[in-house]
Parts: structure tokens; sequence; C-alpha cells
């Protein structure tokens, strides 16, 4: 028996747990062909003349690149027409896209940061499409804003791809967390890790440490006794690894364990990560995987949002060290 194919995964999936329905299957298949044709364009770069800006901005006011707006159209375009849906939520989106009117509806709603890590895109370091799954509420045919305003415990499903050195796609539809890595030959993803599981202490932590001087106090406290290392409180030697791509760096903390933290600070003062397409997905699977994902006070998948953009501080990753970052935040 040779490895088994998302396909024959999700299938598997279905038999095994009542409440997957064949629509969500089809609709995660779809999603994962459309990042294999974003993969493909990645990996021609500036032969396919996709680097660089489009010179327009997004609702959050960043600069769009070509690669951004593109992955955006192909996402869309893979998943309106079939009947899975009833709306679309993009960062590169203000509003809620509209399914037309030609097209039937369907029972869940999608949110997607179709290109995550845009400052890497021009500098061939790894990026990635994050994906959540709502059920679309009942009776609700055209979704508003609101429709799309559930606490991340609401997730179906979930599920991120970095384009990296191998293009590698990990999902969780509630049961475990699992990653496929993409055959370019053959075009098929296959599942190359069957439950990931987070190992519960780390010594590697993930921030952006140019955001220092704006850090709260729990923040500065935690990061300065790692770096204190063996003859610190801590009693031991920590690594630091930012690769500004949260696609990376989660897949790392998926991988080996770890922390990552983009907490909110005195300039983020909401944080700096998008809620809904970013935070929930993310902390869904890293839940999944035995890890935990808060904001420094509430946990991640609990919080009522408010807003389609809205902006979180995150600390995620290995239980007992965002445990420890949680008690901070107590103190
Ligand atoms: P996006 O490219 O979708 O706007 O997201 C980028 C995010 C995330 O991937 C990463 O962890 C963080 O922004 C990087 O922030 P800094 O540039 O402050 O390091
Ligand atoms: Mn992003
Ligand atoms: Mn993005």
């Amino acid at each position: 028996m040779g490895r088994v194919t998302l396909s024959q995964y999700l299938i598997q999936q279905q038999r095994a747990h009542k409440e997957i329905a064949p629509d969500l299957a089809a609709l995660i298949e779809v999603v994962a062909r459309s990042c294999k044709a974003i993969s493909a364009a990645i990996g021609k770069g500036a032969l396919a003349g996709i680097l660089g800006s489009h010179g327009t901005q997004n609702v959050q006011g960043e600069t769009q690149k070509e690669l951004d707006v593109i992955s955006n159209e192909m996402l869309i375009e893979a998943t309106e027409w079939g009947g899975w849906l009833s709306g679309l939520a993009s960062e590169e989106m203000e509003q809620p896209y509209s399914i037309p009117a030609q097209y039937p509806r369907g029972k869940y709603l999608l949110l997607f940061d179709p290109l995550d890590g845009s400052s890497n895109i021009d500098v061939n370091v790894s990026i990635g499409t994050i994906f959540s799954v709502l059920p679309c509420p009942k009776g609700v045919n055209d979704p508003a804003e609101k429709d799309f305003l559930q606490p991340g415990r609401n997730q179906v499903a979930a599920g991120f791809v970095v384009y990296g050195p191998a293009t590698i796609l990990v999902i969780t539809l509630g049961h475990g967390a699992v990653a496929f890595t993409l055959d370019r030959e053959t075009g098929t993803f296959l599942l190359t890790s069957e439950n990931i599981g987070i190992p519960e202490d780390t010594s590697e932590f993930a921030i952006n440490a140019s955001n220092a001087r704006n850090w709260h106090p729990p923040v500065k406290r935690y990061i300065e006794e790692c770096l204190a290392g063996k003859t610190g409180p801590r009693g031991r030697d920590f690594n630091m690894r930012w690769i500004a791509s949260m696609v990376a760096d989660v897949f790392r903390v998926l991988s080996r364990g770890g922390v990552f933290m983009y907490p909110k600070d005195a300039k983020h003062e909401k944080g700096r990560l998008r809620l809904l397409y970013e935070a929930n997905p993310m902390s869904f699977i890293i839940e999944q995987a035995g890890g935990a994902a808060t904001d420094g006070d509430t946990r991640i998948l609990d919080i009522q949002p408010t807003a389609l953009h809205q902006r979180v501080g995150v600390v995620l990753g290995s239980k007992n060290e965002v445990v420890r970052v949680t008690d901070y935040h107590r103190e």
C-alpha cells in the first residue's frame, strides 16, 4: 500500500465521523486544489511575472502584492460555484464576497488569508495560505459580516498550506491534525504526518524582537527569562526563530514544539494578526495537536469576534509555555 492521499483521508474521516458531511470534504479538496495552483505559480516566481506590488491597498491599509491578489482570485474562482458555500471572506476584501446568483448556496462559510507572509514573497522565503470553515447560520442565504462573527470553537475545519522547499498542507476536521506533502510529479497531496502532537515543553520561541520596546510587562518578563538562559530563572538555554510568515513559524511549532507570539503591545494595541482567518484556524489546529492558544487572557477559540478584520494578540504552541505566559498576564 502506498501513502494515503488527501481524497482517501477525507473519505476515511467521513466514514469514521458521521458529522463530517461529503460537502465539507469536497470543499477541502477544492481549496487544496486551488493551493496547488498557487504553489505552481509561486514556484515560477519572476518567470511568471507574479512578484512585486499590485499597486493597491487592502482594507488594513497594507500594500497588496501581486500574489495577494492572484491567490485571492484563485481561491474565489475555485470555491464559489460548487454549492458548498453561502459566503466567503478574505483578508484582501473589505466586505464578505457575495456568491453570484447563478450558483447554489451551501452550508458553509469560508474565510481565508490567501497569501500569508507577504513580506517574504519577493525574497524567496516560505509563504502560505490559511483557511477556516464555519457553519453558515440557519436560514441565511446571503451572509452579511455579522454571520461570519462566530467564535473559533464553531469551526468545522481549518487548514493551512506552506509553500516552502516542499508544499505542505495541514488540516483538521476536529479529530486531530494531519499533514500532507505535495508530490509535484503527480500533483497529489500525500499523508506524511498522522496525529501531529506538539511536545508540551520547549526551549524555542518565536517573536519579532524589533517590537521589544513596545512589549507589555508579562511578555517582557517571559522573553527576558528565556534570554537569561542557563543562569536565569528558567535554568536552561532557549533558541529563537522568527520567519515572519505565520504559516512557516506555526509549521515549525507543529513539527518540533515551540512558542509563537505576536502579542498586543504599545504599537499593536489590538495585536497584529487577524482573528478570523489567521488566529482562529491556527489555534484550532494547534489545539488539535495538543498545544494551546491564547491572547494572553482568553483562549483564542472562545473570543467573540466583533468585526471581520479584527486583530488579536496571539501566543500559541507548546502547552506548558503558553500556560506560563498566561500566568504572567494574571500576576
Ligand atoms: P500577511 O502577509 O497575511 O499580512 O501576514 C503577515 C503576518 C504573519 O504571517 C507574520 O507572522 C507577521 O505578519 C509578520 O509580522 P512582522 O512583519 O511584524 O514580522
Ligand atoms: Mn497573514
Ligand atoms: Mn495575507
